[in-house]
């Protein structure tokens, strides 16, 4: 078991926490997550693919791109952090076929250059946000966190890198492994987002598209609960790889399904080619967390959807 005393032990303390790509889907909910809990929230983002708008107006948000080191040390000169949580990443992974230097330099070049800085500037602890969906390939069997990883894409294969350096690293670190997260604020025009894809085309009376037969299948695991799994790490008392997932894999088919049952029938379904390279049945096994007593999945899909859906405004279009 890859468990240590506490490095972060928060009992009447306040954190200072950097959070890169804080203005993002995942990183603005662990943001308003700190905030809410009275920690202290520095945030790093270049504001590509996220929104200044996401951003908790008790954060310190500084616009910077991870990937270019001396704009990084510039953006946070004199700062202060006990404890980074590396959420920035370009993370397309049909895009990261076309656009591999881009993808090779975020996401390696970002952590390493997070990783120096958070060292140099004393951080006691590391929260390096990776990939389940994308690093362990084909899952026939729920992938443990003991499977070698095989990621197929470009992203995957960053991700992976990004790891060994993290593990490699004098800081210590733990490195989550999350699968499909789905819920509020996600981008809808983003690749991997089928849930917010869906629930904004609901919303708008749009026909949805179903690839291939719809038959693969991913891990969905519920924004709030991933963001609790980040706090807790954020203690410092595990280290080293974690899955972060439901070790259930679902169909989209049956996230249509489940949609129907919550917001009627779709306003169309559009057929389209099966994508390429698509992974077919991609779900990791959460049972290493549990058991350590990191983490467990608490939001059941159909849940989560339903608050999805009523944060996104689409509930009240079903009725
Ligand atoms: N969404 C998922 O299902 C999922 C699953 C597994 C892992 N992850 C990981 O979670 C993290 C967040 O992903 P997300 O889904 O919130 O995506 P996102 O695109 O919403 O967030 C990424 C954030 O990083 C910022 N960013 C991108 N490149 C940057 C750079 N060079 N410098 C500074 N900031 C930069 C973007 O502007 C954005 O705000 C990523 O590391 C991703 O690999 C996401």
């Amino acid at each position: 078991m890859d468990k240590a005393p506490p490095a972060l032990d928060r009992v009447g303390l306040v954190l200072r926490v950097l959070v890169t790509g804080g203005a993002g889907f995942l990183g603005s909910h662990v943001v308003d997550a700190l905030v809410a809990r009275g920690d202290r929230v520095l945030v790093v983002d270049d504001l590509s693919t996220g929104d200044r708008a996401n951003v908790n107006a008790a954060a310190d948000l500084r616009v910077a791109d991870v990937s270019d080191s001396s704009a990084l040390e510039r953006a946070l000169a004199g700062q202060r952090w006990d404890a980074a949580v590396h959420c920035a990443a370009k993370t397309k992974v049909v895009e990261s076929m076309e656009k591999k230097e881009l993808y090779e330099r975020v996401i390696l070049e970002g952590t390493r250059n997070v990783l120096k800085l958070s060292r140099g500037h004393h951080a006691s602890f590391f929260v390096n946000i990776s990939t389940g969906g994308a690093i362990y390939g084909e899952t026939p069997v729920c992938a443990d966190e003991t499977v070698p990883v095989d990621p197929p894409s470009n992203y995957g294969r960053f991700k992976a890198k990004a790891e060994e350096l993290v593990r490699s690293s004098r800081i210590d670190s733990i490195t989550l492994r999350l699968a499909n997260i789905y819920g509020a604020r996600q981008r809808k025009d983003l690749e991997g987002g089928v849930i917010a894809i869906f629930i904004g085309c609901w919303k708008r009376r749009e026909p949805i598209t179903l690839f291939g037969d719809g038959s693969y299948q991913r891990d969905y695991v519920y924004i709030g609960d991933v963001v609790q799994a980040i706090l807790t790490a954020l203690a410092g008392r595990h280290r080293g790889v974690y899955n972060i997932g439901t070790g259930i894999a679902t169909s989209v088919n049956d996230v249509v399904r489940t949609l129907t049952s919550l917001l009627g029938a779709p306003p169309g379904v559009h057929q389209a080619a099966a994508r390429p390279a698509e992974i077919l049945r991609a779900c990791v096994d959460p049972t290493r967390a549990a058991r350590d007593g990191l983490w467990q999945p608490r939001t059941a899909l159909a849940e989560g959807l339903r608050l999805t859906a009523a944060a996104e405004g689409a509930l009240a279009t079903a009725d």
